[in-house]
């Protein structure tokens, strides 16, 4: 790595041309779930007693929320040679109110699900920051269903923007009506639902990630989820508490979309052990499999007491290009952030492709589809945005060599490197230890497969 001016930028070789066949191969154990790993210390913080985490993500992201949690009086610790972590709290009624303002780093998830964790819990003040980025992420969409129901919040620009203050008080039971598909608006909202008496409803236009329901489900809780046309209706039974116990994390499958994409454009055979399997993640597989990907799932399996089953992906491809898609916007947050690598491998493909739906994409780390569209031009693709939509015309060869900063979004960084390796040339990515956030180890495994 070299610092150009201030800021580190990683130089990144790509593989020979010519030909293209049998460039990589291997297998690789996928990386911990970041939304899993989130959402195990919070139930772990607020069951009263001692709870594992077992295969927990490290990345920063997540080290953000145990970080909050032991400001408010959970010991939580990492045993690395174990692969655990263990939490041993007083449980939500025994929390203090921190006397100093937590950090919440680059967390989107920790922000908006600890909102409504805290925002219900009478008594308790907190005050809450983020980087520079999450700074100017939305979280209006979560404090104003949380004030809808009596919440007492604070901040920049009304409470719109972090920081802000957190003034825990009982709120009331509500039928909410959500207009995004988010998966993080949900849960904060089911999750303050857990500290009040009575039924919190949830209703989106999209189903999405559901995590939080299924984790709720197997502690004991009283939900229950309907399909509503394409969308999805969530009821809450509170007060809840959960028990304190054992969780345990599988791999995510947004870290192994950048290996299977990297994968089916290099060429080789790759093989992607103990990947989650759940429809609301798995997105991606199912736009490689139309783009003709050789993509195959193992048998789902339920082992060492996961919650929901992982499958082993293997990606054979001779390198040759894939097929354009055309993806309907209900698939959209099934996949909402391996968008920027399955782009990279749309610029690729023979055909058109256009992902419709984009629009939260707007609002995450950075503003990903204008930071996509960014990073495909400069690699000499053909596309553009059209209207919430991604085009990407196809037919890329190789990419031209590129220099990109992909303002600090872990994911824009990954895909960014995984085209430097199909690029005429070595590429620069600024900043690349932001991939921390997600996957720490990512640029190991990228070099372990040539
Ligand atoms: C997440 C939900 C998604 C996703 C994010 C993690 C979660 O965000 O992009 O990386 O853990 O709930 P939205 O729900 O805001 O789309």
């Amino acid at each position: 790595m070299t610092a150009s001016g201030t800021r580190p930028t990683l130089t990144v070789h790509p593989l020979a041309a010519g030909s293209v066949s049998r460039k990589i191969s291997g297998a690789v154990v996928c990386p911990p779930d970041k939304s899993i790993t989130h959402r195990s210390v919070m139930f772990a913080a607020m069951a009263k007693g001692a709870s594992v985490i077992e295969n927990p993500l490290m990345g920063a992201d997540c080290r953000a929320t145990m970080a909050a949690f032991r400001a408010l009086g959970a010991t939580i610790t990492h045993d690395a040679a174990a692969g655990v972590v263990r939490v041993e709290s007083p449980g939500m009624d025994g929390w203090s109110s921190p006397l100093l303002p937590l950090d919440f780093a680059n967390s989107g998830t920790t922000a908006r699900l600890l909102a409504g964790i805290f925002a219900a819990i009478p008594g308790l003040f907190v005050t809450c920051y983020g980087d520079a980025s999450l700074s100017k992420r939305p979280m209006g969409r979560v404090v104003e269903p949380l004030r809808a129901i009596g919440a007492k919040i604070y901040g920049r620009q009304n409470g719109h923007l972090l920081p802000l203050a957190i003034e825990g008080q009982k709120l009331a039971p509500k039928a909410h009506v959500v207009d995004k598909a988010s998966a993080q608006v949900k849960s904060a909202i089911l999750l303050a639902g857990l500290n009040v008496s009575g039924e919190t409803k949830v209703t989106l236009p999209v189903g999405g990630r559901d995590h939080t329901e299924k984790m709720l489900a197997a502690l004991g809780a009283q939900i229950t989820t309907k399909r509503v046309g394409g969308g999805e209706e969530i009821t809450v039974t509170g007060p809840f508490r959960p028990q304190a116990g054992r969780f345990r994390v599988p791999g995510d499958p947004s870290s192994a979309a950048f290996f299977s994409v990297y994968a089916a454009l290099a060429g080789g055979k790759l093989e992607i052990q103990n990947v989650l399997e759940n429809p609301t993640r798995t997105g991606f597989m199912t736009v490689l499999e139309r783009m003709g990907v050789r993509l195959t799932r193992s048998q789902p399996k339920r082992e060492h007491g996961l919650l929901e089953p992982v499958t082993t992906l293997s990606i054979e491809s001779d390198g040759k290009p894939v097929r354009g898609v055309d993806t309907e916007p209900e698939l959209a947050p099934t996949m909402i952030d391996e968008i920027p690598i399955l782009a990279v491998l749309a610029a690729f493909a023979s055909g058109p492709s256009r992902f419709r739906g984009l629009s939260e994409l707007r609002v995450k780390e950075s503003d990903r589809l204008a930071k996509t569209l960014e990073l495909l031009l400069l690699a000499g693709a053909d596309a553009k945005v059209d209207g919430d939509d991604l085009v990407v015309a196809g037919g890329l060869t190789r990419a031209r060599a590129f220099r990109y900063d992909p303002d600090e979004d872990h994911r824009l960084c990954m895909a960014a490197a995984v085209l430097a390796k199909l690029a005429d040339g070595p590429c620069e990515v600024q900043d690349p230890d932001c991939v921390a956030v997600s996957f720490p180890g990512f640029f190991d495994v990228l070099n372990s497969l040539g």
